[in-house]
């Protein structure tokens, strides 16, 4: 018999849980005593201090059973392992690009990459930078150009496509240092430090189109690709229909290789890789791999690894998967929009960012504010959550000067398949609890700061 459907039906995640991981509750005495010890840095907390782990996506997903079985099927021969040849076909089949690369995590195929293509007094646009990507660049010799649309910079405009590239801008590029000088442009889909924002098809495509006159190559940074799709799927004209798999395959099309972090949309824990077209890039990739990674049929990577991310690969394009992973994130950033929380919007595919500059105005920037308002969510209520502002950006290599990058934000992660929405909740509830009283917390300074990728390592200290 039918039934007539109701007007609205929520989505729920597609899977049950089978496994579970107890956490812990801890005291606030016990939180300040651990946010101390750790220079209020959450990056330096003991995973075991802490109750919800809004830290990052990376390597923090929970795999599915049949990854896990997979992870018995490991091949575990130094060379021609069955499990690479697995991951080969599914590169192949749902990125499109010809030859893979196995890193162990992403940064190995962006140190590949750069090394590869870009030499002393190159220049690498690309859509805002990546730390560790930029930070490859800079080590080979090149210097990073943003050349995002200026909505990307400001929390508050509700443009779809916030990732995507100004082609102006990128034209301004290529006239001032002529396009010998730029091997490649890095496009980001999505863009993390935008606030996990989607670059538009029709921009790759523009881009593509553009980089090619020139003789530029177009590297994708796939991290979140498939989050991406998403949003081209419901933001775009003409893709409603569409499935993510053939979207993503589409995006890929506008590109000459990617660098892949598998922590992220892959659902693994670790494991990464270089995709590319071009069989000579491919040839150098696979002779450089061999120094820093390992033989070209594992980069670092266990057999058991490169199986969990072969699998993983067709497990992140099903539609009721990434509606459902986006759609938890979606379900914090609206329940903290109710209450007025300042946050980047359109709300991104990985993450909900706090603005820092509106939650503690009266904190200059160089007092550190997303730092701190990291730390106090912590010894809130024990969520850990990292700075994307000031201390992130870093100082430019030449100058020595800070960064003062219009984004000053505070990313809560939400790892994939981890965490129920009664989590969310308890974390939505700590944010607003924390807004009510946020007047009287001072800023910070840094007492020590590292030479490479200070915000995993810096110390504070409160200033008052
Ligand atoms: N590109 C993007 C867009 C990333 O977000 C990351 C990592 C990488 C490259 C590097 O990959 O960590 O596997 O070496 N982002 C993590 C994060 C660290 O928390 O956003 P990796």
């Amino acid at each position: 018999m039918e039934t007539t459907p109701r007007k609205h039906r929520s989505w729920a995640e597609p899977y049950k849980i089978k496994m579970v991981e107890p956490i812990r509750t801890t005291t606030k005495a016990e939180r300040l005593a651990a946010i101390e010890e750790a220079g209020y840095n959450t990056f330096l907390l003991r995973s075991k201090d802490v109750y919800i782990d809004l830290l990052t996506d990376s390597g923090t997903s929970a795999m599915s059973d049949h990854q896990w079985a997979g992870m018995m099927m490991g091949d575990e021969a130094y060379s021609g392992s069955e499990n690479y040849f697995n991951l080969e076909r599914n590169v192949q089949k749902y990125y499109g690009y010809p030859f893979v690369v196995p890193t162990h995590q992403g940064r190995g195929a962006e140190h590949l990459i750069s090394r590869i293509l870009i030499r002393p007094g190159d220049v690498v646009p690309g859509n805002m930078y990546f730390t560790t990507t930029r930070l490859h660049q800079e080590l080979s010799g090149g210097t990073f150009v943003d050349v995002i649309i200026d909505e990307a910079h400001d929390p508050t405009s509700l443009h779809p496509f916030k990732g995507n590239v100004d082609l102006a801008k990128f034209q301004r590029v290529i006239d001032e240092h002529g396009a010998k000088k730029i091997p490649y442009i890095t496009v980001g889909a999505t863009v993390n430090m935008a606030g996990g924002q989607p670059i538009s098809m029709a921009n790759m495509r523009d881009v593509y189109e553009m980089a090619h006159k020139h003789g530029i190559r177009v590297i994708l940074d796939a991290t979140r690709a498939v989050e991406n799709a998403w949003f081209i799927k419901v933001r775009e004209g003409g893709y409603r229909d569409a499935s993510v798999a053939s979207i993503l395959h589409e995006m890929c099309s506008y590109s000459d290789g990617a660098t892949m972090s598998g922590k992220k949309d892959l659902l693994v824990n670790i494991g990464g890789f270089l995709a590319i077209r071009d069989q000579d890039v491919f040839d150098e990739a696979r002779s450089m791999v061999v120094v820093y990674e390992g033989m070209h049929t594992y980069g670092g990577l266990a057999g058991r690894d490169m199986e969990a991310m072969a699998r993983g690969i067709v497990e992140a394009v099903q539609d009721e998967h990434i509606h459902a992973r986006i759609g938890q994130v979606e379900y914090l950033g609206e329940l903290l929009r109710q209450e007025n929380i300042p946050i980047v919007e359109p709300i991104g595919g990985h993450a909900i960012y706090l603005d820092a500059k509106r939650f503690f105005p009266h904190i200059p920037q160089d007092q550190f504010p997303a730092q701190m308002l990291a730390a106090q969510l912590y010894i809130e209520n024990g969520i850990r959550s990292m700075e994307r502002g000031i201390v992130s950006a870093g100082r430019n290599a030449e100058t020595g000067e800070n960064y003062y990058p219009k984004l000053e934000l505070v990313r809560l992660t939400i790892p994939r398949r981890v965490y129920t929405q009664a989590h969310l909740d308890v974390v939505a509830e700590t944010v607003v609890d924390l807004y009510e009283h946020r007047e009287n917390i001072p800023g910070l300074q840094m007492v020590y700061e590292p030479k490479y990728l200070r915000f995993f390592q810096a110390r504070f200290a409160p200033l008052s």
